[in-house]
């Protein structure tokens, strides 16, 4: 038996802190890819000297060569800028589009049986790209997003209560943009609608909070966008593919039809094993959280199209 090979394309604060997780979580080795020569290499010695201390045997290499990941089960890639403070995820579009075509050319060669996970924003538009310039077919390639904002759900609504996270159960789907849509009707503590505990005008308050969460981070940093967190989902939806666990997790998926929606990606609950997004759950959303959907999927086209037009110019 050969240990799992977790290919990171983009050794900023995402990678390296996904390269630690997937350590200590034992997920397998590390190969940490990024185009500045030393970066990948700095952040994956560093690493690796914390294995004794750790108690892990994943293997971490830092890379400027994509010859390095060839083989890799999992690619994940958040190689691009991330947003500064005044800006939104998409105005990451046009330079981002054009890094992501360059990686998919280095996946497509050395890594053509890899589950892609996307975490690049503008997420929406960025996962369609990366389906589109390798070819793979929609399991193959996922993006990440709704674990995140389901998270972020989670806690605020933990807070709120002072009960555990644990006990608050939440989804957040669409687009990952500031028009969003947190699932108030799934929304559960302890089982009990999350209605019954926290007064609606309060909700819409916490909701628009969520809605806002990678901004009210980026707007603190000043330099660069949320880490910890989104290394986290991406890492769980990686080990949900190599454990094959059939874990139910909200993504963004590739529809073709499932939610009225057909040939984009959007967020939504689906199912991950070894077959990678081997299934599109359809939950029934209320009529506020349909008119919700309908809008944050066309902030998704206008990103898609706008998407276009720069690659044609
Ligand atoms: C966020 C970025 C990573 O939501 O999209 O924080």
């Amino acid at each position: 038996m050969s240990r799992n090979k977790i290919a990171l394309i983009g050794a900023g604060n995402i990678g390296g802190t996904m390269a630690h997780l997937c350590a200590l979580k034992h997920l397998g080795d590390v190969v940490l890819y990024d185009v500045i020569d030393g970066l990948p290499q700095g952040k994956a010695l560093d690493l690796q000297q914390s294995a004794p201390i750790e108690n892990f045997d994943a293997e971490i290499v830092g890379t400027t060569k994509y010859d390095d990941i060839a083989g890799a089960d999992v690619c994940i890639i958040t190689a691009g800028i991330a947003r500064k403070p005044g800006m939104s995820r998409d105005d990451l579009l046009g330079t981002n589009a054009k890094i992501l075509t360059q990686v998919c050319d280095g996946i497509k060669k050395f890594a053509p049986k890899s589950f892609v996970i996307v975490i690049t924003n503008p997420l929406d538009a960025m996962v369609g790209l990366v389906k589109q310039k390798t070819g793979f077919p929609k399991n193959q390639v996922v993006g990440q997003s709704g674990i995140l904002d389901s998270s972020r759900y989670r806690t605020f609504i933990a807070q709120e209560l002072k009960v555990s996270v644990a006990s608050v159960s939440a989804m957040v789907m669409g687009g990952h943009g500031d028009d969003m849509v947190p699932v108030r009707s799934g929304c559960l503590v302890s089982g009990v609608p999350v209605e019954k505990f926290i007064p609606a005008q309060r909700l819409d308050e916490i909701e628009a909070r969520v809605r806002n969460a990678g901004g009210e981070i980026v707007a603190l940093l000043k330099t660069g966008s949320a880490f910890y967190s989104p290394a986290s989902a991406a890492v769980r939806m990686a080990e949900a593919y190599l454990k094959d666990k059939k874990e139910i997790l909200p993504c963004a998926a590739y529809l073709e039809g499932e939610y009225g929606v057909n040939g984009y990606y959007f967020g939504v609950p689906v199912m991950i094993g070894a077959g990678g997004v081997e299934k599109v759950i359809e939950v029934e959303l209320s009529q506020r959280e349909k008119q919700l959907f309908d809008v944050s999927l066309s902030h998704v086209k206008e990103l898609v199209a706008a998407m276009e037009r720069v690659q044609k110019a």
